[in-house]
């Protein structure tokens, strides 16, 4: 089944054609981040102007690259939520237009479920149930339990910002520019993680909270500010270090306690360097004969299907399908993660 799918949730215009959920015949991705960042952040109204002006060139480069027609797609999906509303409608106005055009069936896609399948997508044949998602975007941070497509149990989410926003603020912080998530990795690799020892948040419970991190650094920047140049690549390494190691401590020992035996890590911040290092260093440790947990197996995708992108929303969409066309769809800014099995009633 070949599914045409449209992103347009916030400040990347993305179109893709997957195949049975696993082959990617074209991801268009064109990203707004020139035309924000000398706002310092995603200027919604303007976000949706861009994804009008860029939506129907990418259609025909996606059908261009796959050298396919319509008449070769077989089904349609759009994120429907969570996201800036203008930015939503835009994407979801041409999908359902060309569904009804082209008497396609559409499909609503949730935007984090879409990050939670992207290593569906890019490990098809490795990834199962029980499965633990840690999904580290711009605006979530949540543990995962995820029993089967669509059946999804929240098992610690942030109590403040997400920490792909810590990210973007700490960087505003240090005069860097927009995105900050990217700048603070690169910077980073320079830096000294053990400079300053920042805070790590509530280390006994799944639950997150990134502002006194973020604060820590606030208040370290200002002493430092009085005595010279600030040392930001040691600044950058030690709040990425803080905030990082959190998170996957956090979900290893979940995953260790519940005897979940993968961890699939997705979202905009899973293309951090030092994450996939961590990783790596992980999987290494866990092959020595003195370890002694229970080993997990990682999932984490290939950087291209990290930050937002279609060909997600589409593989989502493929392995949700079942072969009716949905209800009418409508932008939903705010749209948790729920429980899909139970709702659908499967
Ligand atoms: O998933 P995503 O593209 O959009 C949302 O759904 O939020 O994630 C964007 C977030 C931004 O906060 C960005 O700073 C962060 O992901 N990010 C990174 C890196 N690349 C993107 N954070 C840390 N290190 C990176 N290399
Ligand atoms: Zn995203």
């Amino acid at each position: 089944m070949k599914m045409l799918a449209i992103e347009s949730s916030c400040d990347e215009t993305a179109v893709a054609i997957v195949e049975d959920g696993r082959q990617i015949l074209s991801s268009q991705i064109r990203s707004q981040i020139p035309d924000h960042r000398i706002y310092g952040g995603v200027v919604p109204e303007l976000a949706s102007r861009k994804h009008l002006e860029a939506m129907h060139p990418l259609i025909e480069q996606a059908l261009s690259e796959a050298a396919l027609g319509w008449d070769d797609i077989d089904g349609l999906a759009v994120t429907q939520g969570p996201g800036l509303s203008g930015s939503l409608v835009v994407g979801l106005t041409t999908a359902q237009s060309l569904a009804l055009a082209l008497d396609k069936p559409l499909m609503g896609v949730n935007h984090l479920e879409g990050h939670v399948y992207a290593n569906f997508l890019a490990f098809p044949d490795q990834v199962r149930f029980p499965l633990l998602v840690v999904l580290v975007s711009g605006g979530h941070t949540q543990l995962i339990e995820m029993r089967d497509h669509g059946d999804y149990s929240l098992v610690g989410s942030t109590r403040d910002d997400a920490v792909g926003e810590a990210f973007d603020k700490v960087a505003r912080l240090l005069g860097l520019a927009y995105p900050g998530g990217p700048e603070i990795d690169r910077l980073a690799q320079q830096g000294d993680p053990k400079a300053f020892d920042f805070p790590r948040s509530m280390p006994n419970s799944f639950e997150f909270s990134f502002s006194g991190l973020k604060t820590a650094v606030l208040y370290k920047v200002r002493e430092l500010e009085a005595q010279g140049p600030l040392p930001v690549a040691d600044l950058c390494a030690s709040f990425q270090q803080a905030a990082i190691d959190t998170i996957l401590k956090k979900a290893l020992r979940y995953a260790q306690q519940h005897q979940i035996p993968q961890i699939s890590i997705t979202g905009g911040v899973s293309a951090n360097s030092y994450l996939r290092q961590q990783l790596q260093a992980q999987i290494e440790k866990q092959k020595s004969p003195y370890y002694k947990q229970i080993p997990v197996e990682f999932f984490i995708p290939p950087l291209s299907l990290c930050t937002d992108n279609a060909a997600m929303i589409a593989a989502c969409a493929y392995y949700r399908w079942q072969g009716q066309k949905q209800a009418p769809l409508s932008a939903q800014p705010r749209w948790p993660l729920m429980n899909l099995k139970q709702k659908r009633g499967i």
